[in-house]
């Protein structure tokens, strides 16, 4: 097993990355060391995801014996994660920064070319700079499922499926393994690869598909269905997903891709309904009268149909399964929704974004 004492999470105060740092501080006991926070907070980044744990785990509270550190920048910038990683000795990179919707990717791909690939060589070849021959220090890729593209009504990924990416996202992410791939085969740098299927739960921004839905029913809004609502993924709650990388770091071969899933397939609308039922429940609404808002809208361009997850490998060598059920997950993304309105207010009023300007522009 890998002992991690100073790790870098890029993206921290995303959706993935703010569900991470709060597992490795608060729910396991397995880490006891130093959590470094590298966050760019683009729209998608909200510091307010993580002002609980700042205020328990930060420098404030605890002076040199703090476990949580946040530092504002971009991934792409070399000089301040050179100076990121001397600061604070550095031995292990966790890289979830990335642009990570697929609508946003079409409208305006060059963001995540240079995030996504640029962003992801910048962190890497200042490892190979700075870690030069040591392994005793791990790069861990988070990625996604997308890089193989679009399955037929059968099939699933598994880690030697062919990449296919196909939208201007993917193909950035696709873009991404492959270096990380290239600088463990050519420089040495240790890395494991984890590529995973369609998160859920708290804190996820209100743009993807099962947050959109729930503060939509609770405002009154329309439910936009993109084509004819049968596209299919593979749901899995977020802190499993958390629970895999956090797996694969401490015990995953190094050099190794590990495909992680829900193994829990659903056609959008069919999820859509089940998701009624339980806000309409718990909000004490009329479901039928949410149900009435379902709209089918003109589909994503290069709409992936399905996607599909064995993630055998990984259960059988590292030992890791899913411990939340979909009807376990989606009941407690729906309380957490229903009880922090205020964090949704906040991103629909821009305030969340006021507040980190006024706490971090002179650092920007
Ligand atoms: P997110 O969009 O919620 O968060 C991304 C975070 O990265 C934000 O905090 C943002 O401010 C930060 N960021 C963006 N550009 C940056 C830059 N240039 N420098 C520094 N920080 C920057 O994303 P997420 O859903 O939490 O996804 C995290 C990772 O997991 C991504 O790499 C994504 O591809 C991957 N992934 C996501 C899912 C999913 O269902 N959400 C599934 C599989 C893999
Ligand atoms: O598979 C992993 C990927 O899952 C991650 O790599 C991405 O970062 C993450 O955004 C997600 O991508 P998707 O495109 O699958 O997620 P999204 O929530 O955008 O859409 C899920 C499905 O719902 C998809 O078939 C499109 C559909 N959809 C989405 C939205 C936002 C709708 O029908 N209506 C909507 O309004």
């Amino acid at each position: 097993m890998r002992t991690l004492k100073n790790i870098l999470v890029t993206g921290g105060s995303g959706f993935i990355g703010c569900n991470f740092i709060r597992f490795l501080l608060d729910k396991t006991s397995s880490f006891n060391g130093r959590l470094v926070n590298l966050d760019a907070l683009t729209y998608a980044g909200n510091q307010l995801s993580l002002a609980d744990i700042d205020e328990k785990y930060g420098i404030a509270a605890n002076g040199s014996n703090a476990r949580y550190f946040f530092e504002y920048g971009d991934i792409c910038n070399r000089s301040l994660v050179e100076t990121i990683f001397t600061k604070y000795e550095i031995d292990t990179v966790v890289h979830f920064a990335a642009e990570s919707h697929v609508d946003r990717s079409i409208l305006g791909p060059e963001t995540f070319i240079k995030t996504n690939i640029m962003g992801t060589f910048t962190l890497l070849d200042v490892t190979r700079n700075i870690w030069k021959d040591r392994n005793d220090v791990l790069f861990h890729h988070v990625s996604t499922d997308e890089v193989y593209g679009s399955l037929g009504e059968t099939g699933f990924f598994v880690e030697t499926t062919t990449y296919d990416p196909r939208s201007p996202y993917s193909a950035s992410k696709a873009g991404s393994d492959h270096l990380v791939k290239a600088y463990n085969h050519t420089y040495n740098i240790p890395v494991t690869i984890s590529n995973c299927s369609n998160n859920y739960g708290p804190y996820q921004f209100p743009e993807k598909l099962i947050p959109l839905m729930i503060s939509n029913m609770i405002e009154g809004k329309s439910l936009p269905v993109y084509g004819d609502g049968k596209n299919i993924r593979d749901w899995l709650y977020v802190e499993d997903h958390n629970n895999a990388v956090w797996t694969i770091m401490q015990n995953g071969i190094t050099g190794e891709t590990y495909i992680i899933g829900g193994e829990n397939e659903w056609e959008n609308i069919k999820l859509l309904n089940v998701l009624i039922d339980i806000v309409a429940s718990k909000a004490n609404l009329s479901s039928d009268k949410i149900r009435s808002t379902i709209t089918y809208v003109k589909d994503r361009p290069g709409h992936d149909r399905r996607y599909a997850i064995n993630c055998a490998k990984i259960k059988n060598e590292l030992t890791w399964e899913q411990n939340i059920s979909f009807e376990q997950g989606l009941s407690n993304t729906v309380d957490w929704y229903l009880k922090n309105t205020t964090w949704i207010e906040n991103i629909r009023s821009g305030e969340y974004q006021n507040w980190i300007k006024k706490n971090y522009h002179k650092r920007g």
